[in-house]
C-alpha cells in the first residue's frame, strides 16, 4: 500500500517528502482554507513541484460543463495533477469525458461499493472511499474499502486504484493495508503516529546509554 499525505500544508509536505515515504498528496477545499492560502493555483503548483507523484485537486464548481472546463484548466497547472470529482451523476459524466481526454480523476466523496464501481466504469484513475466519515455515522467504513478492493480484484479489466481516505488514526492504515487498498491518504498527525512506538524510543535510549558505558572503558 502506498501512502499519500492528506494536506495542503507546504511544511508538512516537505518534511514527509524528506522521510521518503509519501508517493502523492490529496488536497480538498477544507484543507486549503485551513492554510489561509491566498493564491490557490500557486500553492497547488508549489505542492506539485515538491512531490514526485500524483496531487489530487478538487474541482470547485457545479454543473457538467463548468466542472469539465475547470478540470481541464486545473490539469494544465502541472503534469502530476489529478482532479477530484465528486461521486454524483454529474461527476460520472464529467469523469467519463475527462478520462477519454487522458485527464486523471480521483472519484471522491465515495461512500459505497456501487459509487466506486460506477466511478471505475466511467474511467476514474482512483476512487476514494471516505472511511472516517462513514464510521462517524455508525457505518463500517473499512468494510466498504474491503468490498471495493474485493470486487475490483474479481474484474481484471478494472485498473482503478482504491484510496482509503478520511483516515483518522493509524489503525485505519493497518486495516486499509490488510484490505489490499492501493493507497491510504493520511493526515500529517496520523503519519507521525504511524512512525512512533514507545519501545523504539526506549530501545534507542538504552542502546545509546550502553554504548556510552562501553566506549568510556
Ligand atoms: C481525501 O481525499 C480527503 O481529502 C480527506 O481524506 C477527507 O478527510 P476528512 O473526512 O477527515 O475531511
Amino acid at each position: 500500500m502506498r501512502i499519500f499525505l492528506d494536506t495542503a500544508n507546504i511544511d508538512q509536505i516537505k518534511q514527509a517528502v524528506k522521510l521518503g515515504v509519501i508517493s502523492g498528496v490529496t488536497t480538498n477545499p477544507s484543507l486549503v482554507s485551513k492554510e489561509g492560502v491566498a493564491d490557490y493555483a500557486a500553492t497547488i503548483k508549489e505542492i506539485c513541484s515538491i512531490v514526485p507523484g500524483p496531487i489530487s485537486v478538487e474541482v470547485l464548481v457545479e454543473g457538467v460543463k463548468p466542472m469539465i472546463e475547470q478540470a481541464r484548466q486545473i490539469s494544465t497547472w502541472a503534469p502530476n495533477i489529478v482532479v477530484k470529482i465528486p461521486a454524483t451523476a454529474e461527476g460520472l459524466e464529467v469523469t467519463s469525458v475527462l478520462a477519454k481526454e487522458g485527464i486523471k480523476v480521483n472519484f471522491t466523496l465515495c461512500f459505497s461499493l456501487n459509487q466506486a464501481l460506477l466511478g471505475a466504469r466511467a474511467g476514474a484513475t482512483y476512487v476514494s472511499p471516505f472511511v472516517g466519515r462513514l464510521d462517524d455515522i455508525g457505518h463500517d467504513g473499512m468494510q466498504v474499502v474491503k468490498d471495493i478492493v474485493g470486487v475490483f480484484q474479481k474484474y481484471p479489466e478494472i485498473h482503478t486504484e482504491v484510496i482509503a481516505a478520511s483516515v483518522r488514526h493509524p489503525e485505519h492504515c493497518v486495516a486499509a493495508a490488510k484490505a489490499g487498498a492501493h493507497i491510504a491518504t493520511v493526515p500529517n498527525n496520523v503519519l507521525v503516529q504511524m512512525i512512533q512506538h514507545p519501545l523504539t524510543d526506549i530501545g534507542v535510549s538504552r542502546f545509546l546509554a550502553d554504548w556510552k558505558r562501553v566506549s568510556r572503558k
